[in-house]
């Protein structure tokens, strides 16, 4: 049952007198803990092997980023809900035609009329959070409304329409406090609010994608760790002076900020749910805190904590939709090299570390983890150069990453030109170590990180030689 704010919970106990408006006010609420199934990797294993795993580690749904019908096809075997996602590119023209609306969801999901867990279906994911479709975002409802008309004429009524946001859609992604949530100024009113009111009208979720670990590690000397890794965190409760709440750990707080930003637009009832959550298992050296300790900590906190049904402090008892992020490690997953250890599984099929998703195993029942080296911020400085440990360098590729680093920065590159101090030597791979170290002195914040197409890799050893000094990272 929605549990929402308490004026929603008070509406509910007076329709509750006359009780058959229950269903028709409070649409029932779904719980579950699922996983989200990526497939950027080349070394994956069969899409029947992946639902086992899936299972074996509890989860109750799989998601995915496409319709691919080889893995719809294993998943509606596996019993599992599954949540198939429209590609981003394609929403323009599903929101241009009904009639490709309809085209798509006959070629696409009418083979499962009859699965049981076919029961939402994302169009789109992450959508708002990338200015460089800005072009897009208009389009989003009228593809999500087709979408949902062509569902129902093709007798697929049941299916949830939704779509994925992130933290990066409120405004300054802020969650201090929780009361102060908003949406970006520019999506408030243009998109959100026809979106909420699309989603209440055909009692869907708002689907977020909520990951503590990015937002202690943008505050980890004030956010406590255990607070975000839903530990007991002794000494240390977040009071909103806003509600009068206090929180207990970091997860509640993002998604109560959620609450608070939908009720400012006038959608306090619309019903939340996670569609990616989770925690690296390893990452770059600037990437503290990414560890199998953490990961399977929160990962197992989270299930319990679901399972428990005890909602947030806005939304007390609130039961939702989730799914944790993810399956597999990606190896083809680009950026830094957290994105790339997220998974449960190796593509192996062998755990990266024990978690029971329906959240009913103990957490004593466990076996002991391995101790966390990284907590903490590398105190040292970082360089960022051409990596040399996974056979020749491709000095083409790398030539290319270097130009593209130079074009994002006027002068940046000045110190490897004719006459520069890091001139000499003259070769591809001493200035692109230079540029990519300039760039990713430059850019952190905004990019990537060390990556390059993924032929740079961090250092802790000061590349500078005589007068040409590399920029270096320092962690705050
Ligand atoms: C669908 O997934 C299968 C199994 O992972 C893969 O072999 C196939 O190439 C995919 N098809 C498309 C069109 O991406
Ligand atoms: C960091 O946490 C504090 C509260 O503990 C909060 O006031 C501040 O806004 C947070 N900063 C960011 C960048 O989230
Ligand atoms: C699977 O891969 C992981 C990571 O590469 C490795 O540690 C593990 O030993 C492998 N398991 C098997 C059964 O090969
Ligand atoms: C080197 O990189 C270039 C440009 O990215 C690419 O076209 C080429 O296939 C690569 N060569 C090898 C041997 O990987």
């Amino acid at each position: 049952m929605a549990m929402s704010s308490p004026l929603l919970t008070l509406h509910l106990l007076l329709v509750l007198a006359t009780t058959t408006m229950v269903t028709a006010t409070t649409p029932p609420t779904a719980h579950f803990l699922g996983v989200n199934y990526g497939t950027l990797g080349d070394n994956l294993p069969p899409p029947h092997r992946g639902m086992e795993l899936a299972r074996s580690a509890g989860a109750a749904a799989v998601r995915f980023y496409d319709a691919n019908a080889t893995l719809l096809a294993a998943a509606a075997a596996s019993g599992l809900v599954f949540v198939p996602s429209v590609p981003n590119e394609l929403i323009p023209s599903l929101a241009a035609s009904q009639r490709a609306a309809d085209a798509w969801v006959a070629a696409t999901l009418l083979p499962f009329r009859r699965s049981p867990g076919l029961s939402y279906l994302f169009v789109g994911n992450e959508v708002l959070s990338d200015p460089t479709t800005r072009s897009r975002w208009p389009r989003l409802v009228p593809a999500m409304a087709n979408v949902e008309r062509a569902l129902r004429r093709h007798g697929l009524g049941r299916v949830k329409v939704s779509t994925t946001f992130s933290m990066h859609d409120l405004n300054h992604q802020n969650v201090f406090p929780p009361s102060s949530g908003v949406f970006r100024p520019d999506i408030a009113d243009a998109v959100m609010r026809p979106l909420l009111s699309f989603l209440e009208r055909t009692e869907s979720y708002l689907f977020f994608d909520a990951y503590t670990y990015f937002t202690w590690s943008a505050n980890h000397s004030i956010v406590p760790l255990p607070y975000a890794l839903l530990e007991p965190s002794p000494g240390f409760v977040y009071h909103d002076p806003g509600t009068g709440l206090s929180y207990a750990n970091l997860l509640d707080q993002m998604l109560d900020a959620v609450v608070a930003a939908a009720c400012r637009i006038g959608h306090c009832g619309v019903r939340l749910a996670l569609a990616e959550t989770g925690w690296p298992t390893a990452g770059d050296l600037d990437q503290f805190g990414a560890n199998v300790r953490n990961a399977a900590t929160y990962n197992r906190n989270l299930a319990r904590h679901l399972a428990s049904g005890a909602g947030t402090p806005r939304r007390p008892g609130m039961r939702m939709p989730a799914m944790v992020f993810a399956l597999f490690n990606e190896n083809l997953k680009w950026g830094p090299g957290t994105e790339r250890h997220w998974g449960l599984f190796y593509p192996n099929g062998t755990a990266v570390y024990e978690v029971d998703l329906t959240g009913r195993r103990p957490l004593a029942s466990y076996p002991p983890l391995p101790p966390a080296l990284n907590d903490r911020p590398y105190p040292g400085r970082l360089w960022c150069v051409v990596r040399t440990d996974k056979g020749p360098v491709n000095e083409t590729a790398v030539r290319e990453q270097a130009a593209a680093a130079c074009a994002d920065k006027a002068g940046l590159c000045d110190p490897v030109r004719p006459g520069g101090a890091c001139y000499l030597p003259s070769t591809v791979t001493a200035h692109a170590s230079y540029v990519f170290s300039a760039h990713w002195n430059s850019f952190s914040e905004d990019y990537g990180g060390c990556y390059f197409g993924g032929l740079a890799v961090e250092t802790t050893v000061d590349p500078s030689h005589g007068s040409c000094k590399f920029p270096s990272i320092v962690l705050k």
